[in-house]
């Protein structure tokens, strides 16, 4: 802010010279009367491509009941979104007309309303600004004023949601964990609302819908700040590399993906009612990182990532959703980011840094409708692995040669959600990009946790007996045996790291562990049935998943016994 406010100064006091008038519309002064309106206009944020802009309307003249601001742009700028008005572009010419719920403007009123741009050469700040066709004094940080590190992100957004906020319990998960025995010790604890199909936006089979969750945030915000998290998961040909959690939306309906998923939910969280919530979004889990390490010519390959890759679906989808999500100015948009276990290794993270980067230009979007992104959704990868790491060798090998690390560059969550944000960062993403890390069942906790390394016999010995996974490979992700609950949600726990959050509501089964009818589209994947003996993307080790489950999304009482009797930190 500090740099923003001193050339705001600056450039005001070189124009007062230059006048000596312009401190004439400083609202208030005695002189200004005579001054219709002021127009403030920032560029809030500038990358190479794009920008966004922040632009304050001051009525000094009589109310109004409908008002519009005019510019003319002396270079390419390109308005391609906005918030708060109506802003359409004809050439360079702009016009920004008030939204319903804010037509009035009294008499020394404002409004304020965003937008966001592209450009190229230079962006510079129009020179003048009418409303309602009368010319405005211009209050602004000029067209060399660059954005400042310290200002606050795209459409007035926090940096970080979750700092100072509390988040939401979503009522009828609190109810499924307080009817088990021991369950009230966690029940009050904030979970992901999944708006897993069409019907769940309206509330499917009596189910609370995406505004009846809203509603029942107002209330438990009441004066605070209140966090919102949704999970966005409905893609054409969902779960590709999988079927435990294939969806309804076939691989080319991505037009049913955009109007009957993304637009409905866009309208309702666009509703004024719901402005002043913080509401994060998590962004397709499992897609793109899909599109980079299970497509042919890979071992891992399956025909549907092949043919998701090749319709540009995924892509698509994230890039619309992210773009439409973005427009709203209190949502927080986190792309999902896989894992460790899965991303870590140098073949994949790169390339699927750079697949984010693809999605989040696609359709509109830009970086700038990326608030951040989340590692470890619904899966079960450790925080922190205390007891070894990746610059110790052991019996003359290094731990990267252990079976169970594989030339991994990364062995738990924390390091990998660290550094793949400084590899986003360098892409182009926002240097304030912040990462969430899902801890809802990555403990490890109960009598089996280790204490200290393994014995020194060899690198293997040395990492089995010293990780806190206990899985046999960390492609497993269903149901995993011996799993506990991880750390309780909180804001800010390491740097870069927005939030711990329990996205995936503990007790909700993964997928079924035999073959179940059912019509949300779930199919039966063996890595669900503990008795398979893998695939080349588990590198053939056997599935780890507990025994009688039931489909994916559905209540799993034994296994949130589990999770909860392995809690790490353990419950009291
Ligand atoms: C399922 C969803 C469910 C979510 C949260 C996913 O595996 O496919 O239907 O809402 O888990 O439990």
């Amino acid at each position: 802010m500090s740099r923003t406010r001193t050339a705001l100064l600056a450039a005001m006091a070189l124009v007062a010279g230059a006048t000596g008038s312009a401190i004439a519309a400083v609202p208030g002064d005695a002189g200004a009367a005579a001054v219709p309106c002021t127009v403030d206009y920032k560029v809030q944020n500038q990358w190479d491509t794009g920008f966004t802009a922040s632009v304050t309307v001051t009525n000094h003249g009589a109310a109004k009941s409908s008002w519009a601001v005019k510019w003319t742009y002396a270079g390419n700028q390109k308005v391609t979104s906005g918030w708060n008005a109506k802003i359409t572009q004809s050439g360079a010419n702009v016009t920004a007309a008030n939204e319903s719920y804010n037509a009035t403007l009294a008499s020394g009123g404002s409004a304020t309303f965003g937008f966001q741009g592209s450009y190229s050469g230079t962006n510079a700040v129009p020179a003048t600004f009418t409303l309602d066709g009368v010319t405005c004094n211009v209050d602004s940080g000029g067209p060399t004023d660059p954005p400042d590190p310290t200002d606050p992100p795209p459409g007035n957004r926090v940096d970080n949601p979750y700092d100072g906020a509390k988040v939401y319990v979503n009522p009828e998960w609190s109810a499924n964990a307080a009817a088990e025995p021991g369950g009230s010790r966690i029940a009050n604890q904030p979970t992901g609302v999944w708006l897993d199909r069409i019907a769940a936006i309206n509330g499917a089979g009596g189910k609370m819908g995406l505004r009846d969750h809203l509603d029942e945030a107002l209330e438990q915000k009441g004066s605070g700040e209140l966090v919102v998290q949704l999970v966005i998961y409905n893609l054409p040909g969902r779960d590709c590399a999988a079927l435990a959690s294939n969806g309804e939306l076939g691989p080319t309906e991505i037009n049913r993906y955009k109007s009957e998923y993304i637009d409905p939910i866009a309208e309702i969280l666009a509703d004024s009612k719901y402005a002043s919530l913080r509401i994060v979004t998590t962004v397709e889990i499992d897609s793109l990182p899909n599109l980079v390490t299970n497509v042919s010519p890979r071992a891992t390959a399956t025909p549907n990532c092949d043919t998701m890759k090749a319709n540009g679906n995924y892509v698509k989808g994230v890039g619309y959703a992210l773009n439409k999500l973005g427009d709203v100015p209190n949502v927080y948009n986190y792309v999902d980011a896989g894992h460790h276990g899965w991303l870590g290794w140098d073949d994949n993270f790169g390339a699927s840094a750079e697949m984010f980067k693809q999605a989040a230009t696609a359709e509109g979007a830009t970086v700038a409708d990326v608030h951040g992104f989340i590692a470890n959704t619904a899966n079960y990868s450790a925080l922190k692995e205390d007891h070894f790491s990746v610059n110790d060798t052991v019996a003359g090998k290094s731990v990267r040669e252990s079976k169970w690390v594989s030339w991994n560059r990364y062995v738990d969550e924390l390091s990998y959600a660290q550094a793949l944000r400084e590899k986003l960062v360098s892409l182009g993403f926002d240097s304030k990009i912040g990462m969430l890390i899902d801890t809802s069942r990555n403990g490890w906790g109960g009598a089996n946790r280790p204490t200290g390394p393994g014995a020194t016999t060899s690198v293997d010995t040395y990492v089995d007996g010293g990780r806190y996974d206990r899985r046999f490979n960390t492609g497993n992700w269903c149901n995993q045996a011996g799993a506990g609950l991880g750390e309780r949600p909180q804001a800010s726990p390491e740097p870069g790291i927005d939030a711990y959050v329990w996205m995936k509501p503990p007790g909700e089964s993964d997928g079924a562990s035999k073959a179940i009818d059912n019509d949300e589209g779930k199919g039966f994947d063996r890595m669900c049935d503990p008795t398979y003996t893998g695939n080349p993307r588990n590198d053939n080790n056997m599935s780890g998943a507990l025994a009688d489950a039931p489909i994916s999304g559905h209540w799993f009482s034994a296994q949130f016994q589990e999770l909860m009797r392995n809690a790490y930190p353990p419950l009291s």
